[in-house]
């Protein structure tokens, strides 16, 4: 299964990767999570000490030269097709039978311009998404860098985070379009942070035919976990009875 989660900024994107990567491990499954947003938080909401998160892989010049055998200064060539499949296993920090992936960002001037760092982040997602039997959850910012046309159906689902606000109904709206171009499959929505009483029904309009997959509710306990540092996932019996539902309806796309 191949999650790729993304939506506006703050809407709770990372929250719900956190959530589902600590469900699935404690149902005794093996889960990458892939921090795919250049400001990476992913390791704090999953209870990673700060200690132990591991260097974005964009910031691993060594890694990077090596893997593309590119040399910063000898001529403009690298390779396309690096090697990455001991990657997710080196470069990553365990907890449990989660694995985290930093991926980092790139900072290249102009779009659709490929650096070594970017090569191998593609390549790496590509083996991530084609290559792994792992629950494999992606991260991400309001967009869906890193996939592509060759990597589309390999996304068993892409789950637009949504909340009440306006802003990221039209968010959600221009992430399905960027999912139609590459050709994404499943893209649906989980509407977080949903205040207790509010209907559903000015948001599914906006939506605009983007299926309602889960509710989040707003939940204070989720916030102060963000304020305490603490991980995202509490196991209580309320939690995991608001996540089964949902972690059903996502199983249900898995080919
Ligand atoms: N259901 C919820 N109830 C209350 N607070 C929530 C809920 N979901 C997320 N939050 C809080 O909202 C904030 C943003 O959440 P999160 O970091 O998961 O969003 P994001 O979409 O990943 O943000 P970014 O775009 O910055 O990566 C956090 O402080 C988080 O604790
Ligand atoms: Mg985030």
């Amino acid at each position: 299964m191949k999650i790729a989660i993304s939506g506006k900024g703050g809407v709770g994107k990372t929250t719900l990767a956190a959530l589902l990567a600590h469900y699935w491990a404690q149902q005794g499954r093996e889960v990458i999570a892939v921090d795919a947003d250049p400001v990476a938080t992913l390791a704090s909401a999953l209870g990673i000490p700060a200690d132990q998160v591991p260097t974005p892989i964009s910031e691993m010049q060594e890694l990077i030269e090596e893997r593309t055998e590119s040399k910063k200064g000898y001529g403009t060539y690298f390779k396309l097709n690096p090697h990455v499949e001991d990657i997710p296993d080196t470069y990553c920090a365990r907890l449990g039978r989660i694995r985290l992936l930093v991926l980092g960002g790139v900072t290249t001037g102009g779009s659709g311009c490929i650096c070594p760092e970017s090569a191998l982040l593609k390549a790496l997602v590509t083996h991530l998404l084609l290559g792994r039997r792992d629950i494999v959850i992606l991260d991400m910012e309001a967009g869906i860098e890193h996939l592509g046309r060759a990597t589309a159906e390999a996304v068993s689902l892409m789950i637009v985070v949504v909340d009440p606000g306006q802003r990221s109904l039209t968010a959600a709206q221009t992430i399905r379009r960027l999912c139609d171009d590459v050709g994404i499959p499943h893209v649906v929505a989980v509407v977080n942070k949903l205040p207790a009483g509010m209907s559903l029904a000015a948001i599914e309009k906006s939506l605009d035919g983007i299926p309602i997959l889960g509710v989040i509710p707003y939940d204070e306990t989720i916030m102060q976990a963000d304020i305490d540092n603490r991980t995202i996932f509490t196991n209580t019996p309320a939690q995991l009875a608001l996540l089964a539902p949902l972690v059903a309806k996502i199983e249900a796309f898995e080919k």
